[in-house]
């Protein structure tokens, strides 16, 4: 190689080995901070979540059906299907679980789509029709 190229290589070399230092290491306490902090935030106990916990669990049928289903059921109002009451259901059931479901989700003449329970799910629909049927 001629000897004259050598200063002007080592020059290149040099400035292409800091640029990248600069780019790549912000030693500063802040960007070392939030480099290694952990995925996700932390929770501590009495303080407000970062986001609202999502509902996992669902209700029983026995507290949606005490909550929004006993007014009308309890005692058959406007000729609702009684709780427990075998006669009541007999023609009901014979419809199929499918139809009874779809009924009490969507509503049925005077019985209100999900009962008025407007933030149940389907499956608890389904879990309060199966303790409403459940004879007494
Ligand atoms: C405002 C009164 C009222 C409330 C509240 C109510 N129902 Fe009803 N429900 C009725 C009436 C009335 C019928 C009978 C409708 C008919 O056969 O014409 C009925 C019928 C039903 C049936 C039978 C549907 C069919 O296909 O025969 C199911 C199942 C049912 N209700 C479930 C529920 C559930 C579950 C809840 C609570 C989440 C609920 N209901 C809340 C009035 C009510």
């Amino acid at each position: 190689m001629d000897l004259s190229l050598r200063p002007c290589l080592i020059a290149i070399c040099t400035s292409l080995c800091f640029s990248t230092t600069t780019i790549a290491a912000d030693m500063s306490a802040t960007a070392i901070n939030d480099r290694i902090k952990p995925i996700g935030n932390i929770h501590i106990e009495g303080t407000t979540p970062p986001i609202a916990a999502i509902a996992t669990s669902s209700r029983t049928g026995q507290v949606i059906y005490d909550q929004y289903c006993a007014s009308c059921h309890n005692n058959g109002l406007m000729g609702a299907p009684k709780k427990g009451d075998a006669d009541d259901w007999a023609t009901r059931m014979s419809q199929g679980d499918a139809v009874l479901a779809k009924h009490a989700i969507e509503g049925f003449n005077a019985m209100p789509a999900k009962g008025t329970c407007m933030d149940c799910s389907d499956d608890e629909i389904v879990a309060t029709i199966n303790y409403m049927i459940k004879p007494n």
